[in-house]
């Protein structure tokens, strides 16, 4: 495994790699790695010849005042592992390598020239952090621009960065593929984030709180609630209901466009966002609203729905209608919490 700090040798590499017929697999991280990057990792081995991980805690994507001092950091733990993954090529740039002319003196990564991905930067987590994804868009820009073509992995846990990085990738006329890769959760349906090792320990029995809600938010949606006002408020109140969480925000929205629908309907997503003591954690889920004609059978009690467990919570594939009455009758595909690898491989 080869370790490059110069974005210059990193261009160079990814150039060699492609004309010598490499499919080359980008994995862009923060670091401070754990089962889930590993996994983008893994996948981007099966599908690539090269695998290229990027480690840089991207100073332009925090807002004054979050936690880019107190990100978790450790690059030699990070290498060891990436070492052990089979992983060829490290990026670990310094901040000048990144961001090579400063506009602002002791502004770290303030920069001339930005990306800025209209709309979808607005809603949820833009309007949490403004700033936020700006600085996102612009770093994986310059990733994208070094490594040229090439498959790049994201976990759908950051599931409007991905939809984010997808539109960029394509308006700005990028040769790759961005590839969105299942969220890895906890056993008690936490989802694995580099900031959970900021937990304390009730605070990490408390933070399942968001997955739980957005397990039952996904049970309101499959069994016919198609009011997403309903099932915000369900989640709320199941959040509400943890006095080490306080929610920043809870909607069911339309899955491509991020926006409030009117009735859900098609591919749903359950976002949350909420601080857990200090700890800012964000989760989601994918689901498959039913349709009316299959809602009236639910009513009917023609179909019923079957229980999900939490820790089906991410990678149910649809089969969650079971028909009741009708012996060995299952309903496959009608509805159900979606895998997310399905909501990407469904990509309008
Ligand atoms: O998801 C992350 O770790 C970061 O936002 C990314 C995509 C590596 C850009 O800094």
């Amino acid at each position: 495994m080869q370790v490059l700090e110069r974005s210059d040798e990193l261009a160079e590499i990814a150039q060699s790699l492609q004309r010598s017929g490499n499919r080359v697999g980008l994995v862009p991280t923060m670091g401070f790695l754990h089962r889930g990057h590993l996994s983008l990792v893994e996948r981007a081995r099966t599908e690539c010849d090269s695998v290229v991980v990027t480690i840089f805690v991207n100073p332009l994507q925090f807002g004054e005042g979050e936690d880019f001092d107190v990100y978790p950091r450790d690059v030699q733990g990070d290498l060891t592992k990436l070492e052990d993954a089979g992983v060829d090529f490290v990026f670990v740039p310094t901040v000048e390598q990144m961001y090579p002319e400063p506009v602002a003196a002791g502004v770290s990564g303030a920069t001339a020239t930005t990306v800025l991905v209209r709309g979808i930067s607005e809603l949820w987590e833009g309007a949490s952090r403004p700033g936020h994804f700006e600085g996102v868009a612009t770093v994986v820009a310059k990733l994208f621009a070094l490594v040229g073509r090439c498959r790049a992995y994201f976990g759908d846990k950051d599931y409007q960065q991905l939809l984010l990085i997808r539109r960029m990738a394509r308006d700005l006329l990028f040769p790759v593929e961005v590839v969105g890769c299942s969220t890895i959760r906890e056993p008690d349906g936490l989802a694995l984030s580099s900031r959970n090792v900021r937990l304390s320990g009730p605070e990490r029995r408390a933070a399942c709180v968001l997955s739980r809600a957005l397990l039952d938010g996904a049970r309101d949606v499959q069994s016919g609630e198609t009011q997403p006002h309903s099932v915000v408020e369900k989640m709320q109140r199941i959040v509400l209901g943890e006095p080490l969480a306080s929610l920043e925000y809870a909607a069911a929205v339309d899955a491509w466009t991020l926006e409030v629908p009117e009735k859900l309907v098609g591919d749903v997503r359950l976002i949350i966002a909420a601080r857990v003591g200090s700890v800012r954690l964000i989760d989601n889920v994918g689901v498959i609203a039913p349709t009316t004609a299959e809602v009236s059978r639910i009513q009917q009690g023609t179909f019923g729905v079957c229980s999900v467990e939490d820790r089906e919570l991410e990678p149910v594939e649809a089969t969650v209608l079971v028909g009741v009455g009708q012996a060995g009758e299952q309903a496959s595909g009608v509805a159900g919490v979606k895998s997310n690898h399905q909501v990407n491989r469904q990509e309008r």
